[in-house]
């Protein structure tokens, strides 16, 4: 029998999400709502065994062939799905698209990542680390919701949530850079859609603020002066190397720097990896699952 870090897991449809356990273990009203949120923002809370879901195939001419069936079934009110099989594991870690979960979660990472992000909300406020919450490169905006959500339960009512994305996708990749394939536009979804994701939970307010565009050229004139978290979720090596450049510097001592895809994409690992050379930067890194990794800056680079 599997099990997952808590206890077995068991293969009744419905044990999923009861498997699926968060950190800190919810005790107060505060922390059953974000323990709440983590299971809706990921999907765990609804998680079959078996799982329906759109076939999106990325050759080209299986597109083709998937939109003349489509075609023919939309008529007749059917649909061309796929069944995929999940567990535990799918939702306690990240996974991208969410291809192994309800494909509709509004964040693809899994609740290992949330536990730490709320893990990190509360230390910088319980030590008064100064600055706002950054995440560049935000899909669907779940990290975000989450971090709004989590400046709530603590009353919070001055830090602001940078929601940082092209809104459009992923950038032009340049091919010498960027080994793993992606292609321009992948993972698009619009201001909108995020604004309304933030709406449904009642979290949409004037302590989250939007910055639609392309890293390069939004961040160098961003009005952010200092950072208590960092979070970057951009797949490519320029990317990741845009967020490092402009926003590393205002982060504050004592603030979270978070990479996801730092141990999966090696890319992204080279990026992260050549500026902490430049910078010599030392302080060590930890993994928080296993795709996303982290530092605590304890001095500013150079120092
Ligand atoms: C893997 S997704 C982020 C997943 C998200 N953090 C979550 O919680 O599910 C990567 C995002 O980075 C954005 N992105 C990547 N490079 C970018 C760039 N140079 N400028 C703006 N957005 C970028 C994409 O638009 C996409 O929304």
């Amino acid at each position: 029998m599997a099990s997952t870090e808590r206890g077995p897991q068991r293969s009744a449809p419905a044990s999923i999400s009861v498997a699926v356990r968060t950190s800190p273990d919810p005790r107060t009203l505060e922390e059953m709502y974000l323990d709440l949120m983590k299971r809706s923002l990921t999907r765990v809370l609804f998680a079959k065994e078996y799982q329906r879901q759109t076939l999106s195939p990325s050759r080209l001419w299986l597109r083709a062939c998937n939109a003349v069936v489509r075609g023919v079934l939309s008529p007749l009110n059917l649909e061309l799905v796929r069944v995929i099989r999940s567990g535990p594991e799918d939702y306690l870690e990240s996974g991208h698209a969410a291809k192994n979960r309800v494909e509709d979660s509004e964040t693809m990472l899994g609740t290992r990542q949330l536990d730490h992000m709320q893990m990190c909300i509360n230390d910088v406020l319980d030590r008064g680390i100064p600055g706002d919450l950054v995440e560049a490169g935000v899909w669907r905006g779940g990290m975000t919701i989450f971090m709004r959500a989590a400046l709530g339960v603590r009353r919070e009512r001055k830090r602001r949530v940078w929601v940082v994305d092209s809104f459009e996708g992923l950038p032009n990749p340049d091919a010498a850079l960027d080994s793993f394939g992606w292609k321009a536009g992948e993972m698009a979804v619009s201001v909108d859609e995020v604004r309304g994701n933030f709406a449904r939970y009642g979290l949409l307010d004037d302590q989250v603020v939007f910055l639609k565009g392309f890293f390069s050229d939004t961040l160098p004139k961003a009005p952010i002066s200092a950072l208590s978290i960092l979070r970057v979720d951009a797949d490519l090596y320029e990317s990741t190397r845009d967020v490092l450049e402009n926003l590393y510097p205002k982060l504050s001592v004592g603030g979270y720097a978070i990479f996801d895809d730092y141990q999966n994409l090696i890319d992204c690992r080279r990026a992260v990896d050549e500026y902490r050379k430049t910078l010599s930067i030392r302080e060590p890194i930890t993994k928080i699952d296993s795709r996303a990794i982290f530092w605590r800056k304890t001095a500013h680079a150079g120092q």
